[in-house]
């Protein structure tokens, strides 16, 4: 059995350069990734969610150089003091960390690279033309603009904005150009293979005009890992680096767990999308291995209308954002705010007003008036005795499963956003129950009692489908809420509810304490 059909999820994320910290785009691509794995895990999937660091190559060494150190060391730095914590930072459940220094991912690499070459995928010859050291990426020169007045007579990458360098080398090459026919046809036979649709036309209308083999060696610097029948060579850094995705889940080392593994969803962002989507697939093909199960490309995050990048001086830290509203409002934000697969703009304001309007107000409020009023009129226990059930509070059982099903349909599409807004019907329309229903009016006349503890009932109940089906997103503020509705006692831990039963509604154990709610989402005095 392969991990296609075995009910696994395996995503993994880019793995990341060092050479310098991280910023929002780079977290942008981590939370994605971790709030579709926890979805799948919630789902009963057995899943894998792995991330990395990308340490070999110029951009890294440049980067070391000038800073007066070994590249190792550079890496062994970074990776401590930035790109570790910010797993923390976000609240990432990842599953492995992968580094390229590590020796299981060298080993790995050797031996793929032999396998290649055993297949006569890989020969010698001479490389002529332009590489961006910003993107390690050779370059055409159809891919470069005119300099702007840093560099008025250069031609530079459009990325970067920077000159390109001129390289004349012998290198070894892969026959990348015998892999078009294969690569068009999977496209062709699985045509979500990438997504979403509009970098899909462009890969397949780049893949259309001819592929070109690649160099994948380098003979001028040393900081790689060496080519294993010619220790002159280093690889180059992107055919290695795109190696960490089998190189981490035991190719060429641990077959069961690779087998269990692979093939992988790979997230990435639309920057890189013709690495992972035309290089990668024709290299698993050349080592007789499964293409990747779907390439997802999402937008950028844009700031002041560009890709925010620290070259651009455009780049925001994560812990600049997470230090004031918490992890839960960054992932919640982002992945609510942006329509995953396109580019969105980031801005303090537009977070602020999200944060106080949907968190505080919206879903925090509610969760916190309902547990109150649970405790003053219930004695701090889900009510008992419920009145018969009204077309209002069946109202709210449809609403209940109609967002539910409609989160699961979105994410399998992987559109994490209208997953969030379909969930968000419960936490709107129970606000409006609450206005409608007046719990605090019924709670003045003792007649009401049982129509009263219907409707907290139907509340808290309908607060418990949201703790089940954001805990994705929001992992802490779901937790807090279902500590306080007393859950983890009456149904068990938060983790272990399944996705897929989250909209069965009346399932919160009535007679159950309730605990007492901290806000979720505390006022913020200084948002801005
Ligand atoms: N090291 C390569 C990936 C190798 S994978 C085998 C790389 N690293 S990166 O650090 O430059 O970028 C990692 C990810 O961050 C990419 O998916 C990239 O698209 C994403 N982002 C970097 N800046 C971004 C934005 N401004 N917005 C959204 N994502 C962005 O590429």
């Amino acid at each position: 059995m392969t991990a296609a059909d075995n009910g696994s999820f395996f995503i993994a994320t880019p793995i990341f350069y060092v050479n310098d910290v991280p910023h929002i785009g780079h977290a942008y691509t981590e939370v994605a990734a971790d709030v579709l794995a926890r979805w799948m895990r919630q789902s009963g999937k057995d899943t894998w969610l792995l991330t990395g660091t990308d340490e070999h190559g110029q951009k890294i060494l440049r980067t070391a150089v000038a800073n007066g150190v070994e590249p190792k060391a550079w890496a062994d730095e970074l990776v401590a003091r930035a790109w570790l914590p910010l797993l923390d930072t976000l609240n990432i459940a990842n599953d492995d960390f992968i580094r390229t220094t590590e020796d299981r991912h060298k080993q790995a690499v050797h031996k793929f690279l032999t396998l290649l070459h055993d297949k006569g995928f890989i020969y010698e010859g001479d490389y002529e033309g332009y590489y961006c050291v910003g993107c390690e990426e050779y370059k055409q020169s159809a891919d470069l603009i005119d300099g702007s007045e840093d560099f008025p007579d250069a031609r530079v990458c459009h990325m970067h904005g920077r000159p390109v360098e001129v390289l004349k080398e012998t290198n070894y090459f892969f026959r990348l150009s015998q892999f078009q026919d294969r690569l068009l046809e999977l496209y062709a036979s699985q045509p979500d293979f990438i997504q979403p649709d509009s970098v899909r036309n462009e890969i397949v209308a780049f893949v259309n005009r001819g592929l070109e083999d690649l160099s994948i060696s380098r003979s001028t610097f040393e900081w790689g890992i060496d080519i294993p029948w010619d220790s002159s060579h280093v690889t180059y850094v992107w055919f290695e680096a795109l190696l960490n995705y089998i190189t981490a889940t035991g190719w060429g080392s641990d077959d069961d767990t690779f087998a269990k593994r692979w093939p992988a969803v790979q997230l990435v962002g639309k920057d890189i999308a013709r690495f992972h989507a035309v290089i990668w697939p024709a290299m698993l093909m050349a080592a007789d291995l499964e293409p990747p199960k779907r390439v997802f490309a999402h937008g950028w995050l844009l700031v002041g209308g560009e890709k925010m990048s620290k070259s651009k001086l455009t780049g925001i830290a994560p812990s600049d954002i997470t230090d004031v509203f918490g992890s839960d409002a960054f992932r919640y934000y982002f992945m609510r705010a942006i329509t995953f697969g396109q580019d969105g703009s980031f801005s303090w304001e537009d977070l602020s007003a999200r944060y106080e309007a949907e968190l505080a107000n919206g879903w925090g409020n509610l969760a916190s008036r309902v547990i109150a009023m649970v405790t003053r009129y219930f004695d701090g226990k889900i009510p008992t005795e419920l009145g018969a059930v009204l077309p209002a509070d069946q109202a709210i059982h449809d609403t209940i499963d109609t967002a539910a099903h409609g989160a699961a349909k979105a994410m399998s599409t992987f559109a994490i956003n209208e997953a969030i807004a379909s969930t968000w019907r419960i936490v709107d329309e129970l606000n409006g129950y609450l206005t409608e229903q007046e719990p605090w009016v019924l709670a003045k006349d003792d007649a009401h009692r049982q129509r009263l503890a219907r409707v907290l009932y139907t509340a808290a109940d309908g607060l418990r489908a949201t703790a089940i089906l954001l805990s994705p997103v929001m992992p802490e503020a779901s937790q807090k809420l279902w500590v306080a509705l007393g859950a983890d006692n009456s149904v068990g831990p938060l983790t272990k509810q399944l996705l897929t039963e989250a909209g069965t509604h009346s399932t919160l154990p009535p007679g159950t304490p309730v605990a007492e709610l901290v806000p979720l989402f505390p006022r913020i005095e200084s948002a801005e």
